[in-house]
């Protein structure tokens, strides 16, 4: 019996001694506080330096200083073209709107001043459909759960993600200025309240309070929320008015199935075959929600895992009243360390091939939860409900992709390699058992944790956290756009993971844009690890060429995130690394940028990482950098060397099968 067996045991005692009797939200509750929030803007201009802070602007949106308003879509950049366009202009800070251990939303209260402009020549356009041809699509006060994605154009108004299409979770009024009979909308010129869908859980004819809304002039709108009594009310009235003694709308209004605790809040719009600007002139916005301090819970297992080191720490300092049996806990932990060292000191023993030989009485033992460890075929079975089709994620060549829920509740991810890919290629399993073993032990903010593994004669399989927001191609090649700060720091995330697996000699061996997830912080974490080993070969020079291979697949990575597509192209497109260097070569790089991301890209520093992916495509022994290196350069720590004029010939062909060299790269090893 090794002594890690006795200090988990312990632990786990510990753990769960200590946390039991508070980790279900329902624990010790501290007073009750008033969480406020106050948001004012008495007019938009782009000199209001806490205003380039404040906002974030997504899609076709700018600030114009002329009408001092938030202009949806932007007219100067787009000039007479404004069809099809989204935007959304969100504030920066996520605000809370829903207590989650009453479930009771937050009360709220804001008002703004709005006016659409229609331009006057797209009036010529078809009259074809619904009579009149004026107006485009409308214009919403938005509650969303990220400020990152701008929703789809026409008449979804920029509202609804297509990422996440059954639970995004949404609150929206819209001012809508087209009728969309597939919406249920009752006229070109109403109110409505969405709840998580385009289609209006209430509908409001806004003539029957005398407001035209696109008809040139500015109105305001009043809306308030009393989250407790569950009511909301709104008003509206042209601006010259003043407040209205009679509502729009008033009733009640369950919101909290729609909220998540913090949520951000702000405008969207979007135009369609038809167009008009959305200004949104003035904005003040005022929340308050009761949050009772507590105890912090386990609720959510994957952040906690993420960070390795937080969980010891947080234990040691959670609770006060048990310490006297910390203390002693840990006096009896100590003196079965040191007995189980001195035996143990005397045994060298291989972890790995004790795991292969002596699995049974092994399992069962509690461990800290962020330890990676074995699991039984029983357990991986359960999880994925027999590994049912229902709960595929995804699948290759090599491996299925499940979605599976531990017993304990944490979601995860199983991966289950197929057997014929172990025969057919004739890896070798221990090997590969080895590096799963290896890289399990790796922990990093950007790498996805592993959670265990599973293996015996017939199956191999990985267990890792599931990362809640998707992987990186859907944020990327879907119609939601991320914004370039987010891009960028996605770049230097990945950059990151990397240079720390190389730095401990191991590689990733499947770099690609549907490895790389965002985490409930929108931080890139890197997982679905190749775990490819070939038989021949040194396993130091196998790990040198693997992370070789590496650079360049986060070379074509980086050029992915900066172009908003696909390397693989698609019918017709240019292969996207070659269009790249074309677009080096004739010094054009400015145009790869993804236009979908508007005026607020850094095009400086999207143009140096453009370099920088460039020349991670770059042939070995002709200046593809390390890792080391491409963290350096992101960081503008080091000079990034001159890219060749053209683009370098392709000698060898990629070789997916072996993993062993990519693209334009493989002359070095023939
Ligand atoms: C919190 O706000 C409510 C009104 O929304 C008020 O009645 C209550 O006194 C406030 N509590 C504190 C602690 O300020
Ligand atoms: C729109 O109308 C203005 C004047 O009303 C004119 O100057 C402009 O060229 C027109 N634009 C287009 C695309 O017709
Ligand atoms: C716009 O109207 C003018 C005259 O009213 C007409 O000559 C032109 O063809 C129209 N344009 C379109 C696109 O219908
Ligand atoms: C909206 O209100 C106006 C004026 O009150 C009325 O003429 C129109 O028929 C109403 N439209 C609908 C769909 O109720
Ligand atoms: C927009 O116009 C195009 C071409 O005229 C037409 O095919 C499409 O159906 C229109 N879309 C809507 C939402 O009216
Ligand atoms: C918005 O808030 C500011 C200060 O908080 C206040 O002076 C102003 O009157 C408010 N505007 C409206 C329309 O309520
Ligand atoms: C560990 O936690 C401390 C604060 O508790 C933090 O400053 C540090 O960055 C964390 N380290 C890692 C690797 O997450």
């Amino acid at each position: 019996m090794d002594y890690f067996c006795w200090f988990y045991f312990l632990f786990g005692i510990l753990v769960s001694s200590n946390l039991g009797s508070s980790s279900d939200d329902k624990g010790p509750i501290g007073p009750v506080i008033n969480v406020t929030k106050h948001i004012s803007f008495h007019d938009f201009s782009s000199n209001n330096p806490r205003l380039n802070q404040d906002l974030t602007l997504l899609g076709s949106v700018i600030v114009s200083d002329g009408k001092k308003s938030i202009q949806i879509p932007d007219p100067e950049r787009e000039g007479d073209d404004l069809k099809h366009l989204a935007g959304r202009a969100i504030y920066s800070s996520p605000i809370r709107f829903l207590d989650p251990r009453t479930e009771t939303p937050a009360s709220f209260e804001t008002t703004f001043s709005f006016q659409f402009e229609v331009k006057s020549n797209s009036s010529n356009e078809s009259t074809s459909d619904l009579g009149k041809s004026v107006g485009g699509s409308g214009l919403t006060f938005i509650i969303v759960p990220d400020e990152l994605t701008v929703g789809r154009a026409g008449p979804w108004l920029g509202m609804l993600n297509d990422l996440c299409d059954d639970d995004y979770k949404t609150v929206a009024i819209e001012f809508d200025t087209r009728q969309n009979p597939e919406f249920g909308d009752p006229n070109d010129n109403h109110l409505g309240i969405n709840l998580g869908s385009i289609v209006s859980t209430a509908a409001i004819n806004a003539s029957d309070v005398g407001v035209q809304l696109n008809d040139g002039s500015i109105h305001r709108v009043w809306i308030s929320y009393d989250g407790r009594k569950r009511f909301m009310d709104i008003r509206l009235a042209p601006e010259e008015k003043g407040y209205p003694s009679k509502s729009v709308y008033s009733g009640l209004l369950d919101l909290s199935p729609y909220l998540n605790e913090y949520m951000f809040v702000g405008f969207s719009a979007a135009t369609g075959n038809h167009t008009q600007i959305h200004n949104i002139l003035s904005w003040n916005f005022t929340s308050i929600s009761q949050a009772s301090l507590r105890v912090p819970s386990t609720e959510t297992c994957q952040n906690r895992i993420m960070l390795q080191n937080d969980t010891q720490s947080e234990i040691a300092h959670r609770k006060t009243p048990n310490s006297f049996f910390i203390f002693l806990a840990v006096v009896i932990l100590l003196v079965v360390v040191l007995i189980n060292l001195y035996f143990s000191s005397y045994k060298k023993d291989d972890d790995f091939d004790e795991a292969m030989t002596t699995l049974p009485e092994k399992k069962q033992r509690p461990r800290p939860p962020n330890k990676a460890r074995r699991f039984t075929i029983a357990e991986v079975s359960i999880a994925t409900r027999n590994f049912s089709e229902l709960q595929i994620l995804g699948s290759d060549e090599k491996s299925v992709t499940y979605k599976a829920t531990m017993l304990n509740g944490c979601n995860v991810v199983v991966k289950r390699f197929l057997t014929q890919f172990f025969n057919t290629h004739g890896f070798e399993k221990r090997q590969f058992h080895k590096e799963i073993k290896a890289i399990s032990k790796i922990r990093h903010p950007n790498l996805v944790p592993i959670r265990g593994w599973c293996y015996d004669n017939q199956e191999t399989i990985v267990v890792y956290d599931f990362i809640p927001n998707g992987s990186l191609d859907k944020w990327l090649f879907g119609v939601g756009v991320l914004p370039w700060t987010r891009r960028f720091k996605v770049v230097k995330d990945l950059a990151d993971s990397l240079a720390y697996l190389h730095s401990k000699q191991l590689a990733h061996k499947n770099v690609k844009s549907s490895s790389v997830f965002l985490d409930v912080s929108f931080r890139a974490v890197v997982g679905d690890f190749g775990f490819v080993l070939t038989s021949t070969g040194s396993t130091r020079f196998e790990s040198m060429v693997s992370q070789t291979a590496d650079v360049f697949e986060f070379g074509v990575a980086v050029l992915e995130v900066i172009a908003g597509r696909s390397r693989k192209s698609n019918p017709g497109e240019r292969d996207l690394l070659d269009l790249a260097w074309a677009m080096h070569e004739v010094q054009q790089k400015e145009t790869l940028v993804d236009r979908r991301m508007g005026a607020v890209v850094n095009l400086e520093q999207a143009i140096r990482a453009l370099d920088i992916g460039l020349l991670c495509t770059l042939n070995e022994n002709k200046g593809r950098p390390t890792m080391e290196e491409v963290v350096e350069f992101l960081n503008m720590e080091k000079p990034i060397p001159e890219l060749p004029p053209g683009r370098p010939v392709c000698l060898f062909p990629y070789s997916s099968t072996t993993g062993l060299c990519s693209g334009y790269a493989c002359t070095a090893f023939k």
